[in-house]
């Protein structure tokens, strides 16, 4: 079995691109302006992929517009898509408290890795992959974040540490008020999705959208998964032409 390649970003990237990042990396660094001028260009340094990413984000948002429920980030790992829902939720329904930004991680890396994980030939998943090790900082970025938006009085994300598997249906039990819009799910293993389908299924009304990352190209676990909880033929699973890493549908 070839070693896992999933490292530095994507496996879906070319050594080329690779180089690519590497490349955009050093212009970022070495790049004329203030740290405070880069963020507030971040279009110049952020790849295509980046971008499709936001706007998939955005397209499952307006999808989803006044259906009520929060949304769910199953694996935060640097927060590009915890913050992406935080960033887009609060400028595009600023008064929108009903709709609050959850993610769940170890904060640790890959936990619960099976056999129903490793039937793919070219990829082998394992224990504590993408370790972040970033607690902390996520929940400075959230203090931060919280410092210039509209009803900062009323809480509007929250990260909850530790195996899925568990923090998820202990958070369903005591949130018995919890509905659900967008349970977005990128831990690429069976047993945490698994997990997640089953708690917050239930709490997921008519128009919200679950999206699984690579469904039909790396992650055979997580098909299993939505197959024990759900009738494929009866949903509608689809991606998206310009950023295929979602596949999603909508309930
Ligand atoms: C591919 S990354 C997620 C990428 C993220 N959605 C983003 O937008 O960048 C996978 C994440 O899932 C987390 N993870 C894997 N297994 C987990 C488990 N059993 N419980 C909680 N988090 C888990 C990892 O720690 C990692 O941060």
């Amino acid at each position: 079995m070839k070693k896992n390649i999933e490292k530095k970003g994507s496996m879906l990237s070319s050594s080329r691109q690779y180089g690519i990042q590497d490349l955009r990396a050093n212009l970022f660094e070495k790049t004329k302006g203030s740290t405070l001028d880069k963020i507030n260009s971040f279009t110049k340094f952020a790849g295509r992929q980046n971008i499709a990413k936001l706007v998939a984000q955005y397209e499952m948002l307006m999808m989803t517009k006044n259906v009520l429920g929060n949304i769910i980030e199953g694996g935060v790992f640097h927060g590009s898509g915890l913050l992406g829902w935080a960033n887009l939720s609060v400028s595009l329904e600023p008064y929108n408290y009903q709709c609050k930004i959850i993610g769940f991680d170890t904060f640790q890396g890959s936990k619960g890795v099976t056999s129903k994980d490793q039937s793919l030939s070219n990829i082998k998943r394992r224990e504590k992959e993408y370790n972040a090790n970033n607690y902390e900082d996520i929940l400075r970025t959230i203090e931060v974040f919280d410092l210039d938006r509209p009803l900062n009085h009323i809480k509007k994300m929250e990260v909850i540490k530790g195996d899925i598997s568990k923090t998820i249906p202990a958070y369903v039990k005591k949130n018995k008020q919890l509905t659900v819009r967008i349970l977005h799910l990128g831990m690429n293993l069976y047993k945490p999705t698994y997990h997640s389908l089953k708690n917050f299924i239930p709490r997921m009304s008519k128009g919200s959208i679950i999206a699984i990352d690579g469904l039909n190209h790396a992650t055979p676990g997580c098909f299993e998964a939505l197959k024990e909880n759900l009738e494929i033929s009866k949903i509608n699973l689809k991606t998206f032409d310009y950023y295929p890493n979602f596949s999603y549908f909508v309930i």
